[in-house]
């Protein structure tokens, strides 16, 4: 089997993309992570990367004069790494509708919703506020519009009484991990691919 290379997109602490490094590690997992890549130059995944020997490589947005100039700078990073899916990992920036192009089908996001509720900030705020009385994540393929794109893996979590935001957020976050997991290897497979603005599933 060859493995696919991905490339994870960081802003802090990269729980999501532990995830995907330790799944990663065993020999029928379709995917290897080839290098994560942070806007921050703080960002705490970049030393938990580095020790797991993965290159980590922080970019950050502040250096640089412009946007373009700083996707360039990324998207460099990626073809210097031979990635060939990227995942956004709590990567906190607007990606351009250039950037989405280059890498239509082959970007992945997760966010802390069950999409299409929920878009932008605050999901699990936005959560409580609604009254909804399940919650949960979404790993989706990136496409120009903010949290938008064919959805791969959703997994719900039950909403409780007397939920805060918090507590909420560290339910949700207990299942994006074997959420993202599961969504990578699909697309890593080639058993979920995006064609005409849907994710199609085969096997
Ligand atoms: C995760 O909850 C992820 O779903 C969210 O940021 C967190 C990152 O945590 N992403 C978004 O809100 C993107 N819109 P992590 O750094 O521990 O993976």
């Amino acid at each position: 089997m060859t493995k696919k290379r991905v490339a994870v997109l960081i802003s802090g602490r990269g729980s999501n993309m532990s995830a995907l490094v330790e799944a990663a590690k065993h020999a029928d997992y379709p995917a290897e992570i080839v290098a994560v890549i942070a806007n921050k130059a703080d960002a705490g995944g970049l030393e938990v990367a580095h020790l797991e020997g993965i290159p980590a490589i922080a970019i950050p947005h502040r250096n640089y004069a412009s946007k373009s100039e700083h996707e360039a700078a990324v998207c460099a990073a990626l073809v210097e790494a031979k990635a060939d899916i990227v995942c956004l990992a709590g990567y906190m920036r607007i990606i351009s509708p250039e950037f989405v192009a280059q890498w239509e089908g082959k970007m992945l996001n997760i966010h802390p919703s069950l999409l299409p509720l929920f878009k932008g900030l605050h999901t699990h705020e936005q959560a409580l506020e609604a009254g909804v009385r399940v919650h949960g994540c979404t790993v989706h393929f990136v496409t120009a519009g903010m949290d938008d794109g064919p959805i791969i893996a959703q997994t719900a979590v039950p909403v409780k009484t007397g939920d805060t935001p918090d507590m909420l957020a560290k339910r949700v976050l207990s299942v994006e991990h074997e959420t993202y997991t599961r969504a990578l290897a699909l697309v890593a497979q080639g058993k979920a691919v995006m064609k005409d603005g849907r994710t199609v599933f085969s096997d």
